[in-house]
């Protein structure tokens, strides 16, 4: 008997609102059974990036009032940044109808500032409330994430901050133990550009006595938008989007109303699924301003791409050529686009070479690709992949969010039924993954037990 999802209850929710939010929460034991072969057609439409809801979310502890986020996408992840405000007193209600994808956030109380294990485990993004729990409460327990399958994922770079900034932090029985009167602004310089290590020192030093400033910060468009929804709420913050943030600190912060940006990654594994299957897909909702070095690498691939204001449409060129990708921070090549690119690779003609700059252990896709009749060695931080593979269906194992997402896409050119185990890892970032492939064409389907589905 398959277990079921942690959050399988409807009682969670509550009335119309449990009724829409239902079909995250599936069993845990779910597998998606794909049968390769339909090029897909017709269109797709984006959701609101997970990365930018999940600070968003956090940086709602920075008020007593209420802070409105739109656009919010219905992902696994998301829900459990719901739990863990919830856990520490916070009101948090997800919309339903046609505001289902509106969450309403009012920290009036923060009851139990501490982050615990049992939620931190199963989503690293946590630490994002260490620094905004510092600046509004003066303290903060947050469980230590662990390493995840993608590698160790320290985040040492968001202690130093925060200790630059007053805060006194200690470790004990796993957890991070944080306190300060008030933070004050300092002057940090990222040994290394972290993306939610930024976000985390921006949200403290919103609320910190004095000006920050920030040196080598990451540039991601979700760090963009979190400053914009700071700003709405009364912060004084120069620079989001630069390698150099200004801030001058507040002593409060009031609620604010705030549209999350499409999700670029979310995007970018679209515009790839309608090119591995030689596809013709508009891939709607976007923002193609953030998908430029995806875009990029897709064109030298013989990849046809339409770009208009919020749409890219895709089409498959005569044939796919190997290209070489490299990830870096934005603005260069995502890594969280790495896995699903290999998948395109595998079908190109000639050899693409992969190499991973961000994370240190982000091959597991790789042995599954292989399963499925893919040619690809890895030595160190770079995988060869031997293109013109012809995929032959399997039943595989999805390690991670965007491992996950490369095995979907093999799955869709792979001859016959593969079935993909563990698909909750999928659940974790992409909102509704087998409708949306389902209404272009693709034949995809969830086994598995399912408590309740619209
Ligand atoms: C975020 C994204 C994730 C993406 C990653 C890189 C969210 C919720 N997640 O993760 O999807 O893959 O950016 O674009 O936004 N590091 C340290 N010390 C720290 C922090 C990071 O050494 O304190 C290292 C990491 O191990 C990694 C590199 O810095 O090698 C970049 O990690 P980071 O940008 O922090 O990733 P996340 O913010 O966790």
């Amino acid at each position: 008997m398959p277990s079921r999802g942690w959050s399988n209850s409807l009682d969670l929710y509550g009335g119309r609102g449990a009724f829409i939010w239902a079909h995250i929460y599936t069993g845990t034991m779910d597998k998606f059974v794909i049968r390769g072969g339909n090029p897909l057609q017709g269109s797709i439409k984006i959701s609101g990036a997970k990365n930018s809801a999940l600070p968003c979310m956090a940086a709602a502890i920075l008020t007593e009032d209420e802070v409105i986020l739109e656009n919010v996408p219905q992902v696994r992840d998301i829900e459990t940044e719901r739990k863990l405000l919830e856990s520490m007193g916070a009101e948090v209600e997800l919309g339903y109808g046609r505001a289902q994808h509106r969450t309403s956030i009012r920290c009036a109380v923060l009851s139990d500032p501490v982050a615990k294990y049992e939620i931190v485990k199963t989503m690293r993004a946590s630490s994002l409330v260490l620094g905004p729990l510092i600046a509004r409460t003066g303290m903060a327990r947050v469980a230590m994430p662990g390493g995840c399958a993608i590698g160790g994922r320290p985040i040492d770079l968001h202690i130093k901050g925060l200790e630059a900034m007053g805060a006194t932090i200690l470790q004990e029985h796993g957890y991070l133990e944080a306190r300060a009167n008030r933070l004050k602004g300092a002057h940090i310089v990222f040994d290394k550009i972290t993306v939610t290590g930024t976000e985390d020192l921006l949200m403290a030093a919103a609320l910190a006595d004095g000006e920050s400033l920030f040196e080598n910060c990451a540039r991601e468009p979700e760090v963009v938008d979190l400053a914009a929804l700071l700003r709405a709420m009364g912060a004084r913050i120069e620079g989001a989007g630069t390698s150099t943030i200004h801030v001058r600190g507040v002593a409060r912060l009031h609620g604010a109303r705030h549209r999350i940006n499409p999700d670029r990654i979310e995007a970018g594994t679209y515009l790839i699924a309608g090119a591995i299957t030689g596809g013709d897909l508009h891939v709607e909702g976007c923002n193609p301003g953030h998908l430029g070095a995806v875009m990029g690498k897709l064109e030298q691939c013989g990849v046809k791409l339409d770009v208009s204001k919020e749409s890219v449409r895709v089409r498959a060129g005569d044939r796919l050529s190997a290209s070489d990708i490299t990830t870096e921070e934005y603005p260069g090549f995502p890594t969280d686009m790495q896995a699903q690119f290999m998948a395109l690779a595998t079908q190109a003609n000639g050899t693409s070479l992969v190499t991973e700059n961000i994370f240190e252990n982000r091959f597991m896709h790789v042995g599954e690709l292989n399963r499925m009749g893919a040619n690809i060695t890895v030595q160190g931080r770079t995988a060869t992949v031997r293109g013109g593979a012809r995929l032959q269906s399997a039943a595989v194992m999805c390690s991670d969010l965007r491992a996950s997402a490369a095995l979907v896409l093999a799955a869709l050119v792979a001859d016959g039924e593969s079935i993909l185990d563990r698909v909750y890892h999928i659940d974790r970032g992409y909102e509704h993954l087998e409708e949306k492939l389902r209404g272009a064409g693709a034949q995809i389907r969830r086994m598995g037990e399912v408590f309740a589905r619209r």
